[in-house]
């Protein structure tokens, strides 16, 4: 896949999992004004000198491929970076880390026998990456703004109180995540996908649908995934807890952090 390149000076696309998220967003976007298109509310406007259209992605894999090919085709814009929460299946990847997508796979693609398991049908392949040097860019920005250094100076996260949840520092991991039209929280279910996708640091419902339509338009794009829960028996216990706690403010400050270094 050929990736546009020169997307340094264009539209940016924001596309935000949470309403918490893009009211964040929102709230710091100067001249933001609003318009209503295929049943969406898509906020244009700059911030940080960048031209920025931002818009709630809408939960599950046709509602975001929906909403990314308005960003792309409608709005014209040559990148897109994606914010949520994720829950997580990779050892180590704790609620509180980061997980930045090198690597997306629908978990739930199955068309066997017509076409081997998770295989997207027609591109030959199961799994999508953004181009890899964006994504070094997206991974080490988002290290920096979550480093401890960052944290403890307060500035934008300092609304944020991590012990105060019993969470540690925040890591920052690089590598698959894995998108479907279910909510997961049982541990069986986490069992089951990471016996199949051994690979898979989290789990959502946007990601990969995010990634097909990108990958189809050769636009690059980020996916960036706070943990909110452990895709567990008590996923839906942390969930909103947590967004209103600390991923509204990590998105945030990652997203204000990629616009400055462009
Ligand atoms: N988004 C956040 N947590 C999730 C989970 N456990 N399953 C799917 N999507 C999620």
């Amino acid at each position: 896949m050929t990736f546009k390149t020169g997307h340094q000076t264009g539209r940016i696309g924001i596309m935000a999992a949470m309403p918490e998220e893009l009211q964040a967003l929102l709230d710091v976007m100067p001249d933001e004004s609003v318009e209503r298109v295929a049943g969406r509310e898509f906020w244009v406007g700059h911030l940080h000198g960048r031209e920025v259209v931002a818009v709630l992605s809408r939960i599950g894999k046709v509602a975001a491929a929906t909403t990314t090919t308005m960003l792309l085709s409608h709005y014209g814009v040559d990148q897109i970076i994606f914010t949520g929460v994720a829950g997580g299946l990779g050892d180590g990847v704790r609620v509180g880390d980061v997980v930045v997508a090198d690597a997306l796979v629908q978990h739930d693609m199955d068309a066997s026998p017509l076409f081997p398991r998770f295989e997207l049908p027609g591109l030959g392949v199961s799994t999508l990456s953004p181009p890899a040097a964006f994504t070094t860019m997206v991974r080490d920005t988002v290290a920096q703004v979550l480093s401890p250094a960052a944290l403890a100076s307060g500035g934008a996260l300092a609304d944020v109180h991590l012990a105060s949840l019993n969470l540690g520092l925040p890591q920052v991991h690089q590598g698959l995540i894995i998108s479907g039209d279910q909510f997961i929280n049982a541990a069986q279910t986490c069992r089951e996908l990471t016996q199949a996708l051994p690979a898979a640091l989290a789990v959502e419902m946007e990601g990969a649908a995010v990634a097909q339509v990108c990958h189809d338009f050769g636009v690059p794009y980020a996916v960036i995934r706070t943990i909110s829960d452990r895709a567990d028996d008590d996923a839906h216990i942390d969930f909103p807890r947590f967004i209103h706690a600390v991923a509204r403010h990590y998105s945030l400050a990652i997203v204000e952090a990629l616009l400055q270094r462009g």
